[in-house]
């Protein structure tokens, strides 16, 4: 049995390629959580690999087509919301940190205590809230199902306006329920990636974000792309499942490849972004995979961005 490591401040600085004055801004969260792993011997990992290649075909195809699973999906999470007493933990989505094994540098790992990934994700959420959002003054999340990220936000800097759209009314709906009973400076507006709204502009100093939202995707997220990047946002925010930063000679990304493949998830926006960027468009700021997901893929890739200033 191999000795446990553990996730340091350190490490999560490496893997965002933080400045190393950033440490402050991780330090207390990092410190919040219980970031052992183990390694697996190679009988267990075989049983991994064996058991995701047994499971890819099973998986459905993200579209349009599911717009009704959503619509349910979040409709359950408002009613869990409504059962908690307005608990805004009941807010959580189930599907991060949804398998036992994780992906972590390269290789599958074990973490040693419940919640690893989702813990993960409140690291990397406030370095991203700490270094990227803080002159917004308003904060548009694309895709945000219960609007937990905005709540989180609006917890840590009350000043901005948050704006949470999805194309679930169950969704929205929750949201505005939200706001109200705890006074957060939030509200709802039904959105949908494959039509966005042309009379939709966006507020001055505005932030756009999408945490795994524009995955559902797939190649047509450019409808969405396009429409962001004539609003000129100051600055885009990104964190998605990135097929473009897999490496097909790795037995782990390939894996990888083939689910991210099966699902149909996101396809294009690296390219769009490096395409705009050399027709001197936007300006490319951050391109980076973490090494870090779940059993099957790498869910929280940065792709952050900004339009290129005007002369
Ligand atoms: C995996 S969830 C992520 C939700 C949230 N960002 C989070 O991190 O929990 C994907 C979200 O995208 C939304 N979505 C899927 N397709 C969409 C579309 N065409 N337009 C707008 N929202 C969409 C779903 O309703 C869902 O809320």
């Amino acid at each position: 049995m191999t000795a446990p490591c553990a996730l340091t401040v350190g490490d999560f600085l490496a893997a965002f390629e933080a400045e190393p004055e950033d440490a402050a801004l991780l330090a207390d969260e990092v410190g919040r959580h219980d970031f052992r792993y183990r390694r697996l011997p190679q009988a267990e990992r075989d049983a991994v690999i064996l058991s995701v290649l047994r499971k890819l075909d099973g998986f459905t195809e993200v579209g349009a087509h599911r717009h009704d699973i959503w619509q349910s999906a979040w409709a359950d999470v408002a009613r869990r919301y409504d059962e908690s007493g307005n608990d805004l933990a009941a807010l959580e989505p189930g599907f991060i940190g949804a398998t036992s094994y994780i992906r972590l540098f390269g290789d599958y790992a074990q973490p040693l205590a419940a919640g690893f990934e989702f813990n993960y994700f409140r690291v990397l959420r406030r370095w991203l809230f700490g270094k990227y959002l803080t002159d917004a003054r308003h904060v548009y999340e694309f895709g945000c199902g219960s609007g937990f990220n905005l709540v989180a936000l609006a917890q840590s800097a009350p000043d901005k306006r948050l704006i949470g759209l999805d194309w679930a009314a169950p969704a929205i709906d929750l949201i505005a329920r939200v706001a109200a009973h705890h006074k957060l400076p939030l509200e709802g507006r039904r959105f949908d990636f494959f039509a966005p709204d042309p009379n939709l502009a966006l507020e001055p100093h505005a932030a756009a974000m999408t945490f795994c939202a524009l995955e559902q995707t797939s190649e047509q997220c450019t409808i969405f792309l396009d429409w962001l990047l004539e609003r000129r946002p100051e600055i885009v925010v990104s964190m998605e499942p990135v097929i473009d930063f897999y490496d097909p000679d790795s037995l782990v990304d390939d894996l990888a490849i083939r689910y991210h493949t099966r699902r149909r998830y996101l396809t294009g926006y690296l390219p769009w972004l490096i395409a705009q960027a050399e027709a001197g468009r936007i300006e490319l700021l951050k391109a980076r995979r973490l090494r870090m997901g779940n059993l099957f893929h790498e869910g929280f890739s940065l792709l952050i961005w900004r339009p290129a200033r005007r002369a």
